[in-house]
């Protein structure tokens, strides 16, 4: 098998020529430092797997929005919470008159790109979700979304987000949460391949058989070694010993082992009590 190019650190300059810029762009956003607690990355690669893993989604789901939920109001507004790099709202956009209102949240806006890029209706801002709902988002919105926030729950407890996110929607306003279920995952393999180092790099999250084809798994199955190499460095020992296991994980995805995590979507509508 031959070398797949994993060494990044070997291609980044020792000699310093390359300026230091401090922050990524326009929004005032916060500068990527040691304060900056979140596990994985902001840069390119990173935002690169996100739009990967929407269109992925997206055709796994069949919809951005659950189709329980009305999104043909021309007044309608959106938010959509831990944005990212931005990439649902900026497909929800796409084909809704510029009168539909759009949001996104996050603690860095380094990923959602520059201002005057975004559509006019599109508008980002910097908002931890565990402080107060600034005062004029408070029961503004129609709809409030959510992706991939397992890694942002603390204590095993998401109800001081579910709280925040509920506080965000008008009366009769619907909560979407996408989710990945890292408690169902498994490993697959084609029958005589070993998985070993696939199965101890995802030891954490290991549980039963899913309901979806293995058709797209491999597709899925890179997606989620590019999340490993963002947090790898961390998870083990050494990044040495970690960089291996990659390495070694990724050899066997190439012969026919994948990682098949199922997805979650929970649909909620905030009472009315004014009706
Ligand atoms: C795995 S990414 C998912 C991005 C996007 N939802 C998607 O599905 O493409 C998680 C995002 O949560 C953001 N995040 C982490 N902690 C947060 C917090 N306390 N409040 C708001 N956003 C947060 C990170 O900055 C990151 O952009």
């Amino acid at each position: 098998m031959r070398e797949n190019g994993h060494a990044v650190d070997d291609k980044i300059p020792k000699d310093n020529s390359v300026p230091q810029l401090p922050t990524a762009n326009g929004w005032n956003g916060t500068i990527i430092g040691p304060k900056d607690s979140y596990a994985l990355m902001r840069d390119c690669n990173a935002s690169s797997r996100l739009t990967a893993q929407h269109y992925l989604w997206k055709d796994l789901l069949g919809f951005l929005v659950h189709p329980d939920i009305d999104t043909r109001a021309t007044d309608l507004r959106v938010a959509d919470v831990a944005t990212g790099n931005g990439i649902w709202l900026h497909d929800f956009a796409r084909g809704k008159p510029p009168s539909v209102d759009l949001h996104g949240f996050d603690t860095s806006l380094d990923q959602v790109g520059p201002k005057q890029w975004l559509p006019a209706n599109i508008h980002m801002h910097i908002w931890d979700m565990f402080e107060n709902v600034p005062d004029e988002f408070v029961g503004y919105f129609d709809i409030v979304h959510v992706r991939l926030i397992t890694v942002v729950v603390k204590n095993n407890d998401p109800r001081p987000i579910l709280a925040n996110l509920n506080r965000l929607l008008k009366p009769g306003g619907y909560l979407q949460w996408d989710e990945v279920d890292t408690i169902g995952c498994s490993i697959k393999t084609v029958p005589g391949i070993s998985a070993c180092n696939l199965n101890a790099l995802f030891s954490q999250l290991k549980g039963h058989d899913t309901w979806y084809g293995l058709g797209m798994a491999r597709f899925w199955t890179h997606v989620y070694m590019s999340t490993w190499k963002e947090f790898a460095e961390s998870a083990l020992k050494t990044p040495e010993a970690s960089r291996r296991l990659e390495h070694n994980a990724m050899i066997e995805t190439l012969n026919g082992a994948a990682i098949i995590v199922p997805k979650l979507v929970w649909v909620t509508k905030k009472i009315d009590t004014t009706d």
